[in-house]
């Protein structure tokens, strides 16, 4: 069989048994640090499978490893059923991987970019296409230079895609962009989920997680500490609704911790968040505990717990430090 064939059959192979990539036991040290440690996943055809966590989690480490653009110091990444460790070339004409930085020629205008690097593949999609897809088509004369952010980011995503690859890389694709651009970009990214693109990608923003991931591994210090989809790993914390509040210094958490259908509190100064089994009586019995004992409340506001709360429940620190 030629490498083409053996790679397509390969490919069909991973497509009917359901798994397009998986991580085993990926492990990474720069000098004594352990950047990833033991890193473990299966990613289905056609799921978005995203992993969430800090600065320094070991997210773009584990997606670089995956990528074949950084060597495992043990383990390694099956991708459409190929050995990233033999089969590095093969793996990387099915894979497209959206770069943070792309250097890019300053003389071709964004059609031109996208055709050179559409002819350094052997098949792929038509640029034209390609660039309507992510809202550029106006700008096809344009340089990469005069682009917006959010033009840029997109401009990567197109140059990730012209490969017609069947899994799709994005590291941090949104990172500093405004919620317009952010809003464009996950259209674009659920749209390609629903040609069946298999799609994983890192945030550390858990809105982002939330909306666009079938599946969220939150990774702290080079380890998965959870893996499930946004509401399971939600519904684990036990409570539905979470009750933020700001009270005045004559309260205490022991006496909220009776009030009906509680969970937990976490209090810090005034400020205390209420986790509650049931949101209706926990409400009554604390505006009835505040005028009872003149107690003013001074904010208030009920919200569906976040992933932000799960990832302080599994790590005793904020997901993003205020
Ligand atoms: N080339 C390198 N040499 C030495 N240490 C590195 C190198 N690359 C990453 N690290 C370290 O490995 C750890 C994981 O880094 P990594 O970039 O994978 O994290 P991340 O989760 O992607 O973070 P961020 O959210 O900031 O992008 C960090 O402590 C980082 O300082
Ligand atoms: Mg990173």
């Amino acid at each position: 069989m030629s490498e083409m064939t053996q790679t397509a059959s390969s490919v069909l192979q991973a497509s009917a048994s359901g798994v397009m990539l998986e991580a085993r036991e990926l492990v990474k040290r720069y000098r004594q640090r352990t950047a990833v440690n033991g890193v473990s996943f299966q990613v289905p055809h056609g799921e978005i499978f995203g992993l969430l966590g800090p600065n320094g989690a070991g997210k773009t480490t584990t997606l670089e490893m995956i990528e074949g653009i950084r060597k495992p110091d043990s383990g390694t990444a099956i991708l459409a059923g190929l050995d990233i460790r033999h089969r590095k070339n093969a793996v990387q004409r099915l894979i497209g991987v959206q770069l943070q930085a792309t250097t890019l020629f300053p003389e071709l205008t964004l059609l031109e970019t996208l055709t050179f690097f559409r002819s350094l593949y052997p098949t792929g999609r038509d640029p034209r296409q390609l660039l309507s897809e992510v809202h550029l088509e106006e700008k096809a004369k344009a340089r990469p230079q005069d682009l917006s952010g959010g033009q840029r980011q997109r401009l990567a995503l197109a140059l990730a895609l012209v490969n017609d690859p069947q899994i799709l890389f994005l590291d941090e694709p949104t990172a500093s962009l405004d919620p317009q651009s952010r809003r464009m970009l996950w259209d674009i990214v659920l749209a390609l989920k629903e040609q069946g693109t298999t799609i994983m990608l890192t945030t550390h923003f858990m809105d982002e997680a939330q909306i666009l991931c079938d599946r969220i591994a939150i990774m702290d210090n080079g380890e998965i500490i959870a893996l499930d989809t946004a509401a399971h790993l939600i519904d684990r914390l036990g409570a539905q609704a979470t009750i933020d509040c700001k009270l005045n210094s004559h309260t205490v958490a022991a006496d909220l911790e009776t009030l009906p259908a509680v969970t937990k509190i976490r209090q810090s100064a005034e400020h205390f968040v209420i986790f509650t089994a049931e949101m209706q009586p926990t409400l009554e019995a604390l505006l009835q505990y505040a005028n009872q004992r003149g107690i003013t409340l001074t904010e208030l506001q009920v919200s569906t717990p976040t992933l932000e709360d799960v990832f302080l429940e599994l790590t005793g620190r904020q997901l993003r430090p205020e």
